[in-house]
């Protein structure tokens, strides 16, 4: 087991990666002073799958664990769901000590944590991401959201969990597909930050995606340290976190584009790509650095060409994005492979040539 500690003012927490972790859950709740009853909520898919071992866990160290489940989907992060959740935790009898485990991906992650944080003006969090997303990024920092209409994210807190359970083995269980949509996140984490992990990454990659234990316990750790890192310095994303959205800008655009057809990582590999060839066409990334790019998301099975959607539809849904600052649309470029910085100084015409590839 990893650990990887978040250091903040008031509220540090650690993050231990590994095999198994989620079977020592109840063991790390008692080390942390908890006692009595618990939380658990989930969505159907992976209290199937993971439900009984958590709940075990618990009741071995003397927990009570009450399951509250919401059904899948993105469309559950939304105010009707957590008040739905509310008066589940009303008609249990939940207090402010009692902890809230979010056990899921991203969607369960926000969701539970936007509950945590506002339900009897908060109560304690734990978080247990079981996608590769959520074990790398959405688990670590604090975001928490509900969806509001259209808006994504709209409303929601920084509400730090005090612990995160991430248990590499439930990352068997996802499709291809979701953990593409993780690994294009790792591919982020290591660009904007670390060019030794980009290059582990590289060599790596096939005996990652076929699962091999110990690099992806080695993996995920590299990947949620560089975010607990960005966080420290930036909790409140202030300046520098706003980095994490690397590929982004251009990718949220391609996801709203497609009407939410394609997957959120393969809009953001397109991104992430794009936004490298905009660097190299405005002379600051290597083009040797750019095609290093572009065979790590090639390896990593994630696309690197925009679909048959049109350029300027897209730089049109850009200027919607909410990362627009006075008119202008923000990126994150890259300087070389573990270094980037933040601009509003792009020309129109090279995002569209950056579409197009
Ligand atoms: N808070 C943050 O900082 C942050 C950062 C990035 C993304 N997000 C949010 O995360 C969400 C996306 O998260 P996601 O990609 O994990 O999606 P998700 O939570 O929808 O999970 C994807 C699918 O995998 C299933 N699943 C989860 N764990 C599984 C497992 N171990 N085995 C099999 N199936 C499993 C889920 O039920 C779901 O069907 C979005 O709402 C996004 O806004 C938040």
């Amino acid at each position: 087991m990893k650990k990887v500690k978040v250091r903040l003012n008031s509220h540090s927490y650690e993050i231990h990666i590994g095999s198994g972790v989620l079977r020592q859950t109840g063991h790390q709740l008692k080390e942390l002073g908890f006692a009595g009853k618990v939380v658990i909520i989930t969505n159907p898919i992976v209290k199937k799958l993971y439900g009984n071992a958590l709940k075990q866990s618990l009741t071995k160290d003397g927990f009570t664990a009450i399951i509250l489940e919401v059904p899948d989907g993105e469309e559950q992060k939304s105010l009707e769901t957590a008040g739905r959740l509310y008066h589940g935790l009303t008609g249990h009898y939940a207090e402010r000590t009692t902890p809230i485990l979010a056990l899921g991906g991203g969607v369960i992650g926000d969701l539970a944590g936007f509950v945590a944080a506002t339900y009897l003006r908060g109560v304690p969090l734990i978080q247990i991401p079981t996608t590769l997303l959520a074990q790398v990024d959405s688990s670590i920092g604090g975001k928490v959201a509900v969806n509001h209409g259209q808006l994504k994210n709209e409303i929601g807190a920084f509400y730090q969990p005090r612990l995160v359970i991430t248990d590499i083995d439930t990352l068997k269980t996802l499709t291809p597909k979701e953990f593409a949509n993780g690994l294009a996140e790792v591919i982020k984490s290591a660009v904007i930050w670390d060019k030794e992990f980009f290059a582990y990454l590289e060599r790596n990659l096939d005996q990652i995606k076929s699962l091999d234990a110990r690099l992806l316990e080695e993996t995920v750790f590299r990947s949620a340290k560089i975010k607990a890192e960005i966080v420290e310095k930036d909790e409140r994303e202030l300046g520098l976190r706003s980095i994490l959205n690397y590929g982004h800008t251009i990718g949220h655009a391609i996801e709203s584009a497609s009407d939410f057809k394609m997957e959120h990582g393969e809009a953001i590999a397109i991104g992430m790509l794009a936004a490298g060839r905009i660097s190299n066409q405005m002379g600051i990334l290597d083009q040797s650095e750019l095609n290093r790019l572009k065979c790590v998301i090639e390896k990593a099975g994630l696309p690197t060409k925009i679909p048959s959607l049109k350029a300027k539809r897209l730089i049109q849904a850009m200027e919607h994005d909410k990362k627009v600052l006075k008119g202008k649309i923000r990126f994150v470029l890259a300087r070389s492979i573990g270094t980037v910085f933040i601009t509003d100084e792009v020309n129109s015409s090279l995002i569209e040539q950056a579409l197009v590839g």
